[in-house]
């Protein structure tokens, strides 16, 4: 996905942009560029690579305004090049175009407007926009009639900002499935992807909602429908401090967000039980006899959610005993499942925004089942087309590679399943009670193993240049065995794999020399004694092993080339202790290699394009 930012009002709008896109950039850094009316003209810088390049660009060709509009891309069509790069134009750059999401018949177009004579330059979908624009205009339409016109030909889930010559004072602006928030300040209004852009000027925000479209100046703000009628901006307080999306010292969001586990996890707790046993989720709005109803769930989600839903899935089944499937999102789109009407659809999503898990939820509506989310968005589009959500209270998560929005998903999975248990009365109180004592001993038991972090960070300089990872981990942590795997590949580019233990001798083994460091997650649990015969099997075969053990273990320990211990705490639990090494390998692997783990290549983080 990209980052698209406005802006009108009395600021210098090339460093207003550019700060807004510094605060987008972990949306897509292939390309940057920005649209400014300088003296009247639309003036067009935009450059290949980070934003550091269109800022160098700018230092030798400044621009100079009080209205613009720009762009950081996610190369969807077309490869990461200047060419490629928005803002894109019409043939008189009388048009300027800034574009999120994907056009999905803009072929069709092209080669309607191409029989017209429209020229292009560029091999992305979203270069027909202006020439749609200016073919309508041509053709004598006002700008909202060629707005309204347009919009029935794209097909897609988009959102655009525009800038007419003819109209110097204006950023226009419209959105059919992407978010698009305005930003009120001081006689100025801004326009963003996403709210970290927002945080320093705006006191008050509007998310627009699917099939909206508008302009403002400095002074005003309009908003209609695909269908031309207003609407009136709805703008809320906006919360978010400046410290929540800022490094505060760490040298990347990653490890800040790493660190930032036990804090959040002391608020989700506070917030979820406000010191006591009551568990209360207050922003979600299903009626309880609904939710005790349900006879089947099933969890629709992508990479590291998904990862999180196979869990919960665990959780589900284990506490209100609901038979509960674990689903690709971009598989389940397709597969038809059969359902029944007592059946309910959970997304779990950090962004909210992810394409994949959102068809899941049309794709479920379209059967007439209830659909409920997971979110750290509650203003984002997977929040808005269920039928209830649950804030993972995560704060903003700015790193690619997701780590504190994993396991705030894993604690609220654990949470909502004792939640829906009690309400099913099959939950003892004590059992509960007992649960929810050893729920609150986590941070400290995840800041005992942040304590540790120098050790990982101390064997990272040993895979600096190994070619091949293996992870392994049973029930509970086979989930965790795939994230740490997703983890080390998305940031360190090792190309890595995640099994059930179980499966090694089913042809994983096959991959074991001394080359291949094996992760074996083998805490105290049913399954440690079959973790313990993978480690014998592994290491007949002069595999490295880098074990994650419960304190005090001292059978795996003299079995490993690297074991890492952490506290004791039960199975159902552990996952939410034993991803925190494997998140903390990825990280210093990662920067051991001289890569940045933050804005890892081809990645974004959010994809909200199928
Ligand atoms: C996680 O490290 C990855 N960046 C990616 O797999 C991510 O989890 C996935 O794209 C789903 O995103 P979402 O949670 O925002 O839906």
């Amino acid at each position: 996905m990209c980052g698209i930012v406005g802006y009108a009002g009395n600021k210098n709008v090339e460093s207003v942009l550019l700060v807004g896109l510094i605060c987008l950039e972990y949306r897509g850094y292939d390309s940057a560029g920005i649209a400014v009316f300088d003296k009247g003209d639309i003036e067009i810088r935009k450059e290949k690579g980070k934003i550091k390049a269109l800022e160098n660009l700018l230092k030798e060709k400044p621009v100079d305004g009080h209205i613009g509009i720009g762009h950081t891309r996610w190369a969807t069509h077309g490869e990461p090049s200047q060419i490629n790069a928005h803002p894109h134009t019409d043939s008189k750059t009388s048009i300027a175009v800034v574009h999120n999401g994907i056009i999905e018949n803009y072929q069709k177009l092209k080669f309607q407007l191409q029989s017209k004579g429209h020229v292009f330059h560029s091999s992305t979908d979203t270069e027909v926009i202006p020439h749609l624009l200016a073919e309508e205009l041509k053709a004598g339409k006002s700008i909202k009639d060629a707005f309204l016109n347009i919009f029935s030909k794209i097909e897609g889930k988009w959102a655009i900002s525009v800038l007419f010559e003819r109209e110097p004072d204006r950023v226009y602006f419209a959105q059919d499935g992407a978010p698009l928030l305005i930003g009120k300040g001081k006689n100025e209004y801004y326009l963003s992807s996403a709210i970290e852009a927002l945080i320093r000027n705006s006191a008050e925000v509007c998310y627009t909602k699917n099939k909206e479209w508008g302009y403002f100046t400095k002074n005003e703000l309009a908003i209609f429908d695909f269908q031309g009628n207003p609407i009136v901006p709805e703008f809320k307080k906006q919360e978010l401090k400046w410290t929540e999306i800022d490094k505060t010292g760490y040298p990347h969001y990653m490890i800040k967000e790493i660190f930032e586990q036990p804090s959040i996890f002391r608020k989700i707790i506070e917030k979820r039980m406000n010191g006591g046993y009551e568990l209360n989720f207050p922003e979600f709005t299903l009626p309880k006899e609904i939710l005790s109803r349900v006879t089947r769930l099933i969890i629709q989600a992508a990479g590291t959610s998904l990862h999180a839903g196979m869990i919960g899935k665990h959780y589900l089944e284990q506490f209100p005993k609901i038979q509960t499937d674990s689903e690709m999102s971009s598989e389940f789109v397709y597969r038809n499942p059969v359902v029944e009407g007592d059946t309910m659809i959970i997304a779990i999503s950090q962004s909210g925004e992810t394409a994949d898990t959102l068809a899941g939820i049309y794709e479920a509506k379209a059967k007439f089942l209830k659909v409920i989310s997971l979110v750290n968005n509650v203003n984002s589009t997977i929040a808005r087309e269920s039928d209830a959500f649950i804030d993972m209270l995560a704060g903003p998560e700015i790193g690619v590679a997701s780590t504190k929005a994993f396991t705030a998903q894993l604690m609220h999975l654990f949470l909502f399943s004792l939640y829906v248990a009690s309400l099913k009365w099959m939950i003892p109180e004590e059992e509960l009670k007992a649960l929810l004592d050893e729920v609150k001993l986590l941070p400290s038991k995840m800041d005992a193993i942040l304590n540790k972090a120098s050790i990982i960070e101390k064997w990272s300089k040993d895979f600096v240049d190994t070619k091949d990872f293996v992870f392994l981990g049973r029930t509970y942590n086979h989930p965790v065995a795939l994230e740490g795997a997703l983890k080390l590949k998305e940031i360190s580019y090792i190309h890595a794999s995640g099994y059930a233990g179980g499966e090694l001798k089913h042809g994983p083994i096959a991959l074991i020399t001394s080359e291949v460091p094996v992760v074996c997650i083998a805490i105290d649990s049913e399954i440690y004694p079959k973790m313990v015969s993978n480690i014998e099997e592994i290491k007949a075969r002069h595999g490295k092993i880098i074990s994650i053990v419960n304190e005090g273990d001292e059978q795996v320990k003299a079995l490993s080339d690297y074991c890492f211990e952490i506290p004791k705490c039960s199975e159902v639990l552990s996952p939410l202790l034993t991803v925190i090494p494997l998140q903390l390998l990825s990280y210093y692997v990662a920067v051991a290699r001289d890569y940045d783990p933050d804005k890892p290549r081809n990645l974004a983080k959010s994809v909200t394009v199928e």
